[in-house]
Formats: C-alpha cells, structure tokens, sequence
C-alpha cells in the first residue's frame, strides 16, 4: 500500500524522542506532531526547534517529515497565525480547552479569546485541530465529547464557516453522526485503540491503568460506530493514532495519566480492525489517502508492505531512560511491517 501518515502523534520532548520517533519514522512519512510537552509549543520559534530535536532523532536512512502544531492559547496572536502559515513547516493549531487532558492547563479558557487567531487561521487555510470534550466537571465524563459538540463544535463550526476543523480521535456515536453531517470543513481522526478496545477494557479483572487514555473508552455502540465510519469509505476520517507515551511510573499510579502507547505497532493495529471488517482494501484510503487529501497536501509516493504475520509485543519499551508500557504488552499483533 501507499506509505501512510499519522495524523495525531505526541512524541514528547528529550531523551524519550529518541525511543519513540522511530517507531513512527519507520512507517509513516510524516505525522501531525502534538504541541501538548510542557511548557507547551505555542510559537513559530519553539516549534522549529522541537522539529529539530525530533529529526535528530530520525534513525539514519529513513526519510520523515513532522508536521509540526502550535497550541492554541488565549493569548495566541493573529501574528503569530500569520508566522505559522510562512514557516512552511506548521500546518495545524490544537485546541484543548483548558484542563481537558495531560498538559492542558494553558488551553483556551473561552472561544471568544481566540476569535483573532480563528480567524486568521481561515485566511491562512490553517486547520484548527479540536480535542473535542468539555471540562465541566458536572459533565459524566463518558458524555464530555457529546456535549462538547452540543456546546461548543457546533457554533464553531457555523461561525468559522470556511476553517478546517479535524475532530480529534472521536470516540462516539454522536461524534461520527456529527461528522458525516458537517460541511466539508470537517473531518476527524480515530485512533486504533478506540476501535479495537471498549470501555470493558479498563475493568477487565481490575483497574487497568494502561487502557485509560483521554477521550476515555467508551461502550460497545460507539466503538461499532467508529469502526463503521472508518471502514465505511467515507473520506472524512483519517488514521491519527494518538500515540501518548508515559512512563510506567506515571500510568501505575495512584493518580494515573491518560494515554495509549501504540505507535511501535501504528499501521498494523488498524490493519486487523479493517480486516476483520472484512475491507482490507479500504486501509489503504484511511491510512494514506484521506489525510493529505484533507490538508491540502500531496498523497506519499512511495509504498510500504505489511504482512498477515503475528509479532510480538514486549512487556516494556525504553522510554527515556525510564520504560513504557505499550499497548498489547506481552501478547501479539496479528500483522507485521515487511523487514
Ligand atoms: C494525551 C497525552 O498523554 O498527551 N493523552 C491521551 O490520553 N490521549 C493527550 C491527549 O491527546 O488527550
Ligand atoms: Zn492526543
């Protein structure tokens, strides 16, 4: 198939890059970088030198472009909006509404703050990236993505009616029917580990720290939803893994962070969700097509093969001199990259 990209990764910062890029860098061409480290990526300048750091951490030989973001702040200029579009090398601005998820405290507080730079991002073309949950805490927190479409998306996207906006891994019913109704604008990304797991996962036998992530899982109905809507053909809705490494430390914890690390295995975990869909030969639109199509940007030219051959997935992974704790830790995946 055509070489994929991933349009949702977080790589993190310092010694962990080098543990992780590759694992992208060795199936992907490029991948949609997230500005959430701390502090946060919310400048043309620290965003070019993130990029750096993250090449520096591409094995030799391999060829690897991040596409790096900004995150957005209330305090984001229309300048600085202006800086991304020229750089020729930031392609998105993320939206977490502040407190939302791991290093989100500098997330926008109210829309109305950020009405400069949503508009510039228009006139640029810049496409504004949404982790789509309320941070109310009144709100169930399974219904957050729900009522962040009912409370905010919704007027978003009637308001700013020529931004992109990808919906960041949807993880409901109501996220895909909100999608397949939107205008063009909109798209969304779905990680693996929402199509693959339901919310039985994080209470199989006991608490599993190592399944929590942000969205958190949801029931059985949505995860039947979003494997319709990324198997059904639609060209909405594109591969972002959300990858999000933690140290084990901080997933087994009395106060556990969210995040699914699934990057070593990014294109073969979806690989067996559209096979046992049945429609194998739609990865391929999913994975590589929909994305740069929605962005704007040219589809890879090279190819890349993977194989209906099982690996194995060890119990930890390095991780900046701690270790990581991957999605399917001692166990298989039923698909391998061709050596
Ligand atoms: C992400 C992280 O750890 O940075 N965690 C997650 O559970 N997905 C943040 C995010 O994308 O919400
Ligand atoms: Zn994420």
């Amino acid at each position: 198939m055509t070489r994929p990209d991933d349009w949702h990764v977080h790589f993190r910062d310092g010694e962990a890059l080098k543990d992780v890029v590759p694992d992208t860098a060795c199936r992907f061409a490029r991948a949609i970088v997230m500005p959430n480290l701390d502090p946060p990526v919310t400048s043309v300048t620290q965003a070019l030198a993130y990029r750096e750091r993250i090449l520096a951490a591409v094995p030799e030989g391999v060829e690897f472009t991040p596409l790096m973001t900004l995150y957005l702040t209330d305090n984001t200029s229309a300048q600085e909006i202006a800086r991304a579009k020229q750089c020729q090398h930031v392609y998105a601005v993320k939206l977490y509404p502040a407190g939302a998820t791991t290093n989100s405290a500098l997330g926008v507080t109210d829309l109305n703050r950020v009405r400069d730079a949503l508009s510039a991002m228009e006139d640029a073309g810049l496409p504004l990236l949404v982790h789509g949950e309320v941070v109310d805490a009144n709100v169930d927190v399974f219904d957050r993505e729900r009522i962040f479409i009912e409370r905010v998306l919704s007027n978003l996207v009637e308001r700013y009616s020529a931004l992109k906006i990808v919906f960041e891994h949807v993880t409901t019913s109501h996220a895909v029917s909100f999608v397949d109704s939107a205008p063009a604008t909109v798209a969304a990304t779905i990680t693996a580990h929402h199509l693959l797991l339901n919310r039985n996962a994080m209470f199989a036998g006991g608490v599993r720290p190592h399944h929590y992530c942000l969205p958190v899982l949801k029931r059985e109905d949505h995860r039947t939803a979003l494997i319709q809507a990324a198997t059904g053909g639609s060209a909405r809705y594109f591969l972002g893994t959300d990858s999000a490494p933690h140290p084990r430390s901080a997933k087994e914890n009395a106060c556990g962070c969210a995040g699914i690390y699934t990057a070593y295995a990014g294109l073969e975990l979806y690989a067996e969700v559209f096979e046992s869909a049945g429609v194998l030969e739609r990865l391929e639109a999913f994975a590589s097509f929909n994305g740069p199509d929605f962005y704007g940007l040219p589809r890879n030219k090279d190819q890349i093969e993977i194989h209906r051959a099982r690996q194995d997935i060890p119990p930890t992974l390095p991780f900046g001199g701690e270790v990581t704790v991957p999605y399917r830790a001692g166990e298989q995946v039923a698909w391998s990259l061709a050596k």
